[in-house]
């Protein structure tokens, strides 16, 4: 669900639309908008899962106050996803337990 009317923030309509993926899988998004948001417009809840219990994680504070939201963004982990704004082409993945060191 996407909100494309509303009366203080601009119309959706004047906002170019790109597209990012999220592991893998391609997810439109609109210039200015959080990444957050536009993985919640598709659907998308799961950001995250704990080290420990590999539990589910997602949109918490939704204003970069918390954890809950990191995400991998173009290499780089431990980006908060919730105020990271889309860039077209961005490649964002989800973090699986303590992540992947590797790169
Ligand atoms: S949801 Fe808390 S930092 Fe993003």
């Amino acid at each position: 669900m996407r909100i494309k009317n509303h009366p203080i923030l601009e119309d959706l309509k004047n906002r170019k639309k790109v597209y990012i993926t999220v592991d893998g899988r391609k997810v439109e998004a609109y210039e200015g908008e959080p990444i957050a948001a536009a993985m919640c417009a598709a659907g998308i809840r799961v950001h995250r899962t704990t080290p420990r219990h590999n539990e589910p994680r997602g949109i918490f504070c939704n204003r970069g106050r918390c954890t809950d939201c990191i995400m991998k963004v173009d290499g780089k982990p431990n980006i908060r996803t919730c105020v990271t704004l889309v860039k077209n082409g961005m490649k964002v993945e989800s973090i699986r337990g303590m992540g992947d060191w590797s790169e």
